[in-house]
């Protein structure tokens, strides 16, 4: 099974509309000649459908990077899924660890944002991963199985066609810190047999699992190389355009 692999920029609170908009075209005119690989860059809401506007009709893709699970209503400060795609993204990141850490989400939110998302025909890139701590307490597998398993609870994989799963360990954000190509690799491998029970061999086979985690482009080849890696969720060195061009270079 091939599937086509999947780098994704996760700009997190960084850029104003104009400097967003401004690596977004750079990065759309350094990836015109790009086949074989889906670019997406998830910006601020408030970029968001600057960003998207700006590389309409080229090969990248844009992503929120978190949104509330219902559709409108006095909900203060908050924006939903058919806002996010009528401003022209078509994927929306749920759970992503800082969400966890910083603003209280839980495997119960998450699955409620997954089916917003998949409601109105947003792709969930669903984040998981362990903190070190739960690493070093040997929890690892059992925290990602219930990440995992309660994200997609009460769906048919008919419903999750394009889900993609991103595998970031907390301790390896921001840190510098790559989890080894052994660690990597012993947990996409769990993650893609989890994903065979969960639904089926077929189903796994097509999910797409990326690895983020102070992906850079001197790291990203060897971690592309390994065999349940699909993509790459990258933060940090997503926000130049020669960085993450290097990145979704990876084959070069
Ligand atoms: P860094 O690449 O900066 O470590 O961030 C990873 C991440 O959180 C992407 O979602």
């Amino acid at each position: 099974m091939t599937r086509t692999p999947f780098i994704a920029g996760n700009w997190k609170m960084y850029k104003t509309g104009t400097q967003a908009v401004e690596t977004a075209v750079a990065l759309k005119d350094m990836t015109a000649e790009i086949s074989g690989v889906d670019i997406m860059i998830a910006p601020t809401f408030l970029s968001l459908p600057l960003v998207a506007q700006a590389v309409a009709g080229s090969n990248v893709r844009v992503g929120a990077q978190n949104l509330y699970h219902k559709n409108e209503g006095a909900f203060t400060g908050e924006v939903s899924a058919p806002m996010i795609k009528d401003s022209g993204a078509e994927y929306a990141i749920i759970g992503h660890s800082e969400r966890r850490q910083y603003f209280g989400e839980t495997d119960a939110s998450v699955n409620l944002k997954i089916r917003a998302a998949a409601d109105c025909g947003l792709t969930p890139v669903l984040c998981i991963g362990e903190t070190e701590s739960q690493r070093d307490a040997e929890k690892t597998f059992n925290i990602l199985d219930k990440q995992v398993s309660d994200g997609v609870k009460g769906f048919g994989s008919d419903e999750l066609n394009d889900l993609i799963l991103a595998y970031e360990p907390v301790w390896a954000i921001g840190t510098g810190k790559t989890a080894t190509a052994d660690q990597v690799d012993e947990v996409h491998q769990y993650l893609r047999n989890l994903i065979t029970r969960l639904y089926s061999k077929d189903f796994a086979d097509k999910t797409r699992i990326l690895y983020g985690g102070s992906v850079k482009p001197d790291n990203v080849k060897e971690l592309m190389a390994i065999e349940d890696v699909d993509g790459a969720l990258v933060g940090g060195a997503s926000l130049n355009a020669e960085s993450f061009i290097n990145i979704i270079n990876f084959r070069n």
